[in-house]
């Protein structure tokens, strides 16, 4: 039976101040275990926005939002998000004066994990290093690192706490065409090996074609892309 992971009802967002701006209208979204969800729309249309929301950062105005089946409160958010959730972010938001391995261990040490030689996370963190193909630079501290290898090293932060569900926000704006591509089959090859979700904000028709569901958000609204547009 295919678990639902992810399921948001009636998501709405308005912004007050400085002016009354409505952004988002009863969003209604269903993301399974093992599926791969796209996000298009134009600038500006609220994609940011939504995939803060969805990923328990930002509060919507109105609507419910349940992760791993447990619907999100005030109380519960810090912990599931720390759970059950990853970002990733087109400008990667690496600590740069810190070293790849430090920045893969992070979400481990938010998590109140052991992070020392020889503890599990670090172990994990070794192997995702590996499995990103950046082992010889896990002593380097981030800034001296290419954007193709920040990105690969903010995937790695990802998967560091084994996230049910990865929010990517356009993970390859900033990068070349392959290695965008290299990008995207990191990501996409976590969702299928492991039974997890990705939910990824792009512009790229050729990645939103290889997920699974492609969406465009407009005015508001969160419209399911026909598989024959592609
Ligand atoms: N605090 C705020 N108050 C009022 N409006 C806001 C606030 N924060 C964001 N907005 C508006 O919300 C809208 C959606 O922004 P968002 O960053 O989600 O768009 P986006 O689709 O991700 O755009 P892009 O493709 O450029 O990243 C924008 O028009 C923005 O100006
Ligand atoms: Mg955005």
């Amino acid at each position: 039976m295919e678990e639902i992971i992810l399921q948001a009802s009636d998501i709405s967002k308005a912004y007050h101040y400085p002016a009354k701006v409505s952004i988002l209208n009863n969003i209604n979204l269903v993301v399974k275990r093992g599926e791969t969800v796209a996000i298009t729309g134009r600038s500006g249309e609220g994609k940011s926005t939504l995939l803060q929301i969805l990923g328990t950062l930002e509060k919507p105005s109105s609507g419910r939002l349940a992760i791993a089946g447990q619907t999100i409160n005030p109380f519960n958010c810090r912990k599931i998000r720390n759970q059950h959730i990853a970002f990733i972010f087109q400008s990667f938001h690496l600590l740069e004066d810190y070293t790849a391995l430090e920045n893969i261990l992070m979400p481990a040490r938010i998590a109140r994990k052991s992070i020392a030689k020889g503890s599990k996370a670090y172990q994990r963190a070794c192997s995702l290093l590996e499995r990103v193909g950046l082992e010889d630079r896990a002593y380097f501290d981030t800034k001296l690192l290419s954007g193709g290898e920040k990105q690969r090293i903010a995937i790695a932060r990802a998967l560091c706490n084994d996230p049910d569900i990865i929010f990517a926000d356009e993970p390859s704006g900033n990068l070349d065409k392959q290695t965008a591509q290299d990008i995207h089959q990191l990501l996409l090859d976590f969702a299928s090996e492991k039974d997890k979700a990705i939910i990824i904000v792009t512009h790229d028709d050729k990645l939103s074609a290889l997920c699974n569901k492609s969406y465009l958000l407009e005015e508001g609204v969160l419209k399911l892309n026909s598989p024959s547009l592609f």
